[in-house]
């Protein structure tokens, strides 16, 4: 690809925020402090998690670079920035999500592969960009295209880094075609995040950004869009980012028995604290995220101090001290809410029963007091 390559070695990399947790250094992955993310609602750039799988492609000319859109279409074309900086402008907010976030945490039940991460490889971000329906429309596809004449069902993402996993080609993946061509699946090929141009960690030049899917499909470092009749036969398509069930194991697996993820499903935790946290007040802020996939919003999100046996509703919001509402015309729907509860951290709740609380000497029945209540018999009055 002319005006952008991919180095084979980390001699160039970016450099980067001190306080961002290392995963693994070469390649570079990793995650602010989790307390980052619960301030503020859009991620700064330079706090939001870095998840690669090779060294950070180098652009030596960004006159030169060139996206080509090829494959099953009519007329492919080799697209400048200038002609994707031509198409409408979008800007989407929407959370960026890998899919091994909180992947540590599952080790600890069981060892899993893969880097590890604490509660932070996600981040939510303004993406601006052009959409990739338009940018289709360019090649001779229409919107809502399901299938081409040709046969074309799905688009693929080719990057130019080099992967290890690829035997040193390139990052891919795909997404369905009618998703690709649906201008309100807000699929972009973005050029800017919170409002500068990409930075290197994060695409620059040009990225795809599938909302609502796992990060994994949203391909950085853009040097093709192809429309294919398979799904992309990559390793991170067919050998990575399925989800098994815990009887299969890395001898039983058979890749081919699962589909690939997209749809990230609800996730959410606590930012405010870390896992062990000593508190001096008795009144405690507890702060985080919650984030479906698929643009589904988020109804509630429940908090309880007593391992789950009573729960108090937390303070959703997006905009800062306005209530968030699912579905809502202002609400971002690809996008995070944060949440926000004081708590009592001694407890000081009803339990609602008294199954958790039982204790041999019956004392400290706390438990919510129910009594029973009937209406009396009806007296039927007769004077005969
Ligand atoms: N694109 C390329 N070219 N190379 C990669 O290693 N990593 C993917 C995706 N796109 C990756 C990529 C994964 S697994 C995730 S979670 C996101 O990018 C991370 O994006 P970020 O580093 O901008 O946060």
């Amino acid at each position: 690809m002319p005006g952008v390559t991919g180095p084979s070695e980390y001699s160039q990399e970016p450099p980067r925020h001190r306080s961002l947790k290392i995963n693994a250094k070469e390649p570079f992955n990793a995650e602010p402090p989790r307390s980052a993310l619960v301030a503020s609602y859009i991620t700064p750039v330079d706090m939001f998690y870095k998840r690669n799988h090779g060294p950070i492609p180098i652009v030596d000319d960004i006159e030169k670079y060139c996206v080509s859109i090829n494959g099953l279409v009519e007329h492919p074309k080799e697209l400048s920035m200038a002609d994707i900086r031509k198409l409408p402008k979008y800007t989407v907010t929407a959370t960026l999500q890998c899919a091994g976030n909180r992947r540590t945490a599952m080790s600890k039940t069981r060892t899993v592969k893969g880097v590890g991460w604490d509660v932070a490889a996600l981040g939510n971000a303004t993406w601006g960009g052009a959409k990739l329906s338009d940018v289709l429309e360019l090649v001779g596809i229409p919107k809502h295209t399901e299938i081409t004449s040709s046969g074309g069902k799905h688009v693929e993402f080719i990057s130019v880094d080099m992967c290890k996993e690829e035997k040193g080609g390139p990052y891919k993946a795909s997404i369905p075609l009618s998703q690709a061509t649906n201008p309100a699946a807000d699929v972009l090929l973005a050029y800017e995040m919170n409002g500068e141009i990409l930075n290197r960690d994060h695409g620059y030049p040009l990225r795809g950004i599938v909302p609502g899917v796992i990060g994994a499909r949203s391909v950085k470092w853009l040097d093709s869009v192809s429309v294919v009749v398979e799904q992309c036969q990559g390793f991170f398509m067919q050998l990575d980012y399925k989800m098994f069930p815990p009887s299969v194991n890395w001898d039983n697996i058979i890749w081919s028995t699962r589909r690939a993820c997209m749809d990230f499903p609800v996730q959410c935790a606590i930012c405010s604290l870390e896992d062990v946290s000593v508190v001096k007040d008795r009144k405690v802020t507890i702060s985080g995220y919650a984030v479906s996939g698929g643009g589904r919003g988020i109804e509630r999100v429940d908090i309880s101090v007593d391992g789950g046996k009573t729960w108090m509703e937390a303070f959703r919001y997006q905009k800062s001290g306005v209530p968030y509402v699912a579905e809502d015309v202002d609400s971002d729907k690809w996008a995070w809410v944060l949440f926000k509860a004081e708590v009592d951290s001694a407890s000081n709740v009803q339990p609602e029963n008294v199954e958790g609380i039982w204790n041999l000497r019956g004392i400290l029945n706390t438990s919510w007091h129910r009594v029973q209540i009937q209406s009396s018999p009806q007296v039927a009055h007769s004077n005969l």
